[in-house]
């Protein structure tokens, strides 16, 4: 499965902040809110992402990701000419896509914990159809909404629903099959003028190829969308981080902890981290790791 990375948008709701800088490179703790999306693409197994931002930002990505080669992934860029709606994405990386089953992630949604790297390792491994997760909230009128029918199954998805009725989101993260790219080529703009991910989502409720997966109480969901939700997202992470005594989106661990490297290549991958708490955090791991390896290599020989 590939996947897009969609890190576009105005940041209209975090201006000044957003006045010189992409919303998807603000820092949520110790890390470019960037990383976290990329995190869970990488965590769903996912090594082939194409990230999509404004056409003055993609330098700012390519320096700060580059090609991807020392966490074992490839990435590529493209651009977003105007604020067409997410749903362009298929449009703009149909190339890339080239009849594949593709993920799409929205840049500004961080997920953590919970059971739901699990939900999304088994929704990836789906041969047809498309998976998006759930999670109730109290405010829904800013999101898309999935109904559901007595028996649990999702019957209706509106986007920004003026008088919602289900408090359940459709959260930033969707996974579709190869017919994504096909489905995408029928949108006509909406009423806002864009190319609505919730209309995707419909046309596969339609052909009744919609997974609706809820996220566990336990998942946190957080949002990035406002100053105050910023500041409370970095400290939620920063707290989770102590408490949990690991890093979170740390992309060195996790694409060694996914095979995509060796444990040496993710200590040259985080080699420009010296001096900081995240290198420091890596350079422990690796000691600790090498340490019960050579515990198991003294077991072997003995
Ligand atoms: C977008 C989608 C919406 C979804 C939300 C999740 O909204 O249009 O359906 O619930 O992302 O973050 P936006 O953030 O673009 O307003």
């Amino acid at each position: 499965m590939k996947g897009i990375l969609l890190a576009g948008g105005s940041g209209t709701r975090l201006r000044p902040l957003t006045n010189g800088l992409n919303k998807h490179l603000l820092p949520v703790f110790d890390k470019p809110m960037v990383f976290y999306p990329l995190a869970t693409l990488m965590q769903a197994g996912i090594r082939d992402i194409l990230l999509i931002t404004h056409p003055a930002d993609k330098p700012v990505f390519e320096a700060l990701l580059g090609p991807g080669a020392g966490l074992g992934l490839k990435i590529s860029y493209a651009v977003q000419e105007k604020p067409n709606g997410i749903a362009e994405a298929f449009l703009i990386g149909e190339k890339f896509i080239d009849g594949e089953p593709c993920a799409l992630i929205l840049g500004d949604n961080i997920f953590h914990g919970g059971d739901f790297t699990e939900l999304v390792s088994h929704a990836a491994k789906r041969k047809s159809g498309a998976s998006v997760f759930a999670r109730e909230v109290h405010d829904p009128q800013r999101f898309g909404v999935v109904e559901f029918d007595g028996h649990g199954r999702a019957r209706r998805l509106v986007e920004k629903p003026k008088d919602p009725r289900s408090n359940w989101a459709v959260t930033g993260l969707y996974l579709y099959d190869n017919q994504v790219t096909g489905i995408a080529k029928t949108l006509k703009p909406s009423a806002r003028g864009e190319l609505e991910i919730t209309d995707v989502n419909k046309a596969y409720l339609e052909k009744d190829a919609l997974n609706v997966e809820c996220l566990d109480p336990t998942t946190a969901w957080l949002d990035t969308g406002t100053p105050e939700a910023l500041l409370e997202a970095a400290n939620f992470i920063q707290k989770t981080e102590q408490n949990e005594g690991r890093k979170i989106a740390c992309l060195e661990e996790i694409a060694w902890r996914s095979g995509f490297i060796t444990l040496d290549q993710m200590m040259a991958a985080g080699a420009g981290y010296a001096k900081t708490a995240y290198g420091e955090y890596l350079a422990t791991l690796y000691e600790t790791e090498c340490a019960k390896n050579e515990k198991a290599e003294l077991r072997v020989a003995s």
